[in-house]
C-alpha cells in the first residue's frame, strides 16, 4: 500500500520505491545524482595522417586569429554545408556508441577516426593545446571535457562536439545523450536543451539583432525551471574556428548586431539545472557547474538566409542527435 504520508527523498535508499508512487525504485525515477565527476586518465595524442589538410594551428596549438568577416562568400558557404553535414554524420556516428561502460577515450578514438575517414581533420585535436579530438561533457561537465577512461555509468547524461575541418572550413555540432536509464529532470533537461537551441534558431532573422537569439532561449529555458550558462557562447566560424562574432544565449540587448544574410555562426546554449556559474578545473580546459549540478548543450552551425537560417550541421536525413525527445525539434 502506498503510504499517504509523501517519504522525504532525502531518506530514500535508491532502493526504495520513490516517493512519487510509480512504484519504481527511486534511482530508477525521480533520485538526481549528487556524486562529482572526477578526473580520469588521458591517453596520448593520437597522429593524422599526412594526406590530411590541417588547419594553421595543428602544427603550434595556437588558436584561431582575429579579423575575420561574419558574412561568407556562396564559395566558402558550399563548402561549408559539405563540411558541416560530414560533422553531423561524424556526430551521430559517435554517438551511436554510448553505452554503459564505454569510455570517453573511446568515443574520441571513433571521432578521430571517422573525421579521417571522411578525408577531414577533428580540429578540436591541438586547438589551443587541446589534446583530443573530441569534448566529451559529462553530467556537470558544462563544456570542453577532455576524454579520459572514465567509462560511462548508467543514470549519466553526455555531450559530444565534434567540428571537423574540411574544404578549408569548420563544422561545429553537439548534441546530449542520456546514459541508459536516467532520472526524470535530467531527461527534461535534455530535452528543453535541444527545444532551447530550436527556438534560438528559429529566432534568427536578417535585419534583426543578434541579441533576439539570446532572449528565446533564456525565455523558453528560465520558463522550465532551468538556467542558461553565461560563460561560453556561440561565435562565427568559417575558415576560422572561433571567429569574432559572439552569439549570447541569454538576453543583453548589447548584442546588438544586426543579422545578415550570409552571416555564419554558431548557437550552442549550456543550460543548467541549478546554478549558471562555472569553474574551470586546473587542466585548464573542464568547465564544470560551480554547485554540481548538471548541464546540457545543443549546437548547430548555421547561415542567416534572406527569410530566416539555414542550419548547416544537419545530418543527411534531417534529424538531430541525441536526446531531443522528438526527431527535428526546429
Ligand atoms: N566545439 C567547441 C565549440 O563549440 C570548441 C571546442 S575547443 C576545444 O566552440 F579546443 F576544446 F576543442
Ligand atoms: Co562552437
Ligand atoms: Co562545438
Amino acid at each position: 500500500m502506498v503510504s499517504p504520508v509523501a517519504a522525504d527523498p532525502a531518506k530514500l535508499r535508491p532502493n526504495d520505491p520513490c516517493w512519487c508512487g510509480s512504484g519504481q525504485k527511486f534511482k530508477r525515477c525521480h533520485k538526481v545524482a549528487t556524486d562529482r565527476v572526477q578526473r580520469g586518465r588521458v591517453s596520448p595524442m593520437r597522429t593524422v595522417p599526412a594526406e590530411i589538410e590541417r588547419p594553421p594551428y595543428a602544427a603550434d596549438g595556437s588558436r584561431s586569429v582575429r579579423g575575420d568577416d561574419p558574412v561568407k562568400s556562396p564559395d566558402v558557404i558550399e563548402r561549408m554545408r559539405r563540411t558541416g553535414v560530414a560533422a553531423a554524420e561524424v556526430l551521430a556516428e559517435v554517438g551511436a556508441a554510448i553505452a554503459p561502460g564505454v569510455t570517453t577515450d573511446e568515443l574520441d578514438r571513433l571521432c578521430h577516426e571517422a573525421c579521417i575517414a571522411r578525408g577531414g581533420y577533428p580540429s578540436p585535436l591541438n586547438y589551443g593545446g587541446f589534446p583530443k579530438s573530441l569534448c566529451t561533457s559529462v553530467n556537470e561537465v558544462i563544456c570542453h571535457g577532455i576524454p579520459d577512461d572514465r567509462p560511462l555509468r548508467d543514470g549519466d547524461i553526455v555531450n559530444l562536439d565534434v567540428t571537423l575541418y574540411r574544404e578549408g572550413v569548420h563544422g561545429d555540432t553537439n548534441a546530449t545523450w542520456c546514459v541508459g536509464t536516467v532520472d526524470e529532470r535530467s531527461r527534461t533537461l535534455v530535452r528543453v536543451t535541444a527545444e532551447s537551441l530550436a527556438r534560438g534558431i528559429a529566432a534568427v532573422r536578417p535585419g534583426r539583432p543578434l541579441s533576439d537569439i539570446g532572449r528565446a532561449i533564456q525565455t523558453h529555458a528560465e520558463g522550465e525551471g532551468f538556467a542558461v550558462v553565461r560563460a561560453f557562447i556561440g561565435h562565427g566560424i568559417g575558415e576560422v574556428f572561433h571567429g569574432d562574432l559572439q552569439v549570447l544565449h541569454y538576453y543583453d540587448p548589447r548584442n546588438s548586431l544586426v543579422m545578415k544574410p550570409g552571416m555564419v555562426f554558431t548557437i550552442e546554449p549550456m543550460i543548467a539545472m541549478g546554478d549558471w556559474r562555472h569553474r574551470l578545473w586546473d587542466d585548464d580546459w573542464t568547465a564544470v557547474t560551480a554547485d554540481g549540478r548538471r548541464t546540457a548543450q545543443f549546437e548547430h552551425t548555421l547561415v542567416v538566409t534572406d527569410d530566416g537560417a539555414d542550419i548547416l550541421t544537419l545530418r543527411p536525413d534531417g534529424q538531430w542527435s541525441g536526446d531531443t525527445g522528438t526527431p527535428n525539434p526546429a
